[in-house]
């Protein structure tokens, strides 16, 4: 995994952060190999729980992902993607699932947003090392919950207006 990732990305990481994923969240960690046993793809996540204490849902979080090059284009990071989400709904009740992806990535970005239907919750500025700005990404993973939020949402801007229209009145 780690080796598939240097020849990927820029953003690389220590063993000790792979085995932190691996001990903590075993289920959303996902490899695909060639048929000679060698790791061509693989997709790393975890469960964000600090936010708790500040009212924020259970969710997801896609730490990383890559394929090689010579394996893109296959459906490859579609199916780590789907099958990580899949346990992070299944296993820790995840409300949804995020990630950051440079502005720039526009291979990934379509892969989150046309393939798996992500959405962009905002623009992280200058995220990344070398200055380039994030999409903070999201997908809601149970669609029941994403209308709820919707509803929620739009039931406060209705509270708004009528508050603003008594007040004018
Ligand atoms: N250009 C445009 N769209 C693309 C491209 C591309 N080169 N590659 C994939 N997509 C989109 C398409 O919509 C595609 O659907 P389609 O095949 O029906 O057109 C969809 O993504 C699904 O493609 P997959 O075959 O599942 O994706 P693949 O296995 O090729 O992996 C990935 C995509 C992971 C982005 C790969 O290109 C890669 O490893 N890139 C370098 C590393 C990287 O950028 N990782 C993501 C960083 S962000 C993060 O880790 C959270």
């Amino acid at each position: 995994m780690q080796a598939c990732n240097l020849h990927n990305l820029p953003e690389n990481y220590q063993m000790k952060y792979y085995m932190y994923h691996a001990l903590s969240w075993p289920e959303l960690l996902y490899v695909a190999e060639s048929d000679d046993g060698k790791i061509v793809g693989y997709v790393m996540a975890k469960m964000e729980d600090e936010d708790l204490e500040k009212d924020e849902p259970v969710h997801g979080h896609i730490t990383s992902i890559s394929v090689l090059r010579s394996h893109r284009k296959l459906g490859i990071a579609t199916k780590l993607m789907r099958a990580s989400q899949f346990a992070m709904r299944t296993i820790y009740d995840a409300e949804y699932c995020s990630l950051h992806v440079r502005v720039g990535n526009r291979a990934a970005i379509a892969l989150y947003r046309d393939t798996l239907g992500f959405d962009v919750v905002k623009v992280e500025d200058k995220y990344y090392a070398d200055g380039e700005d994030a999409y903070d990404m999201r997908v809601y993973l149970n669609k029941d919950k994403k209308k709820e939020e919707e509803s929620k949402g739009e039931s406060t801007a209705e509270n708004e207006e009528s508050k603003e229209e008594k007040a004018l009145n």
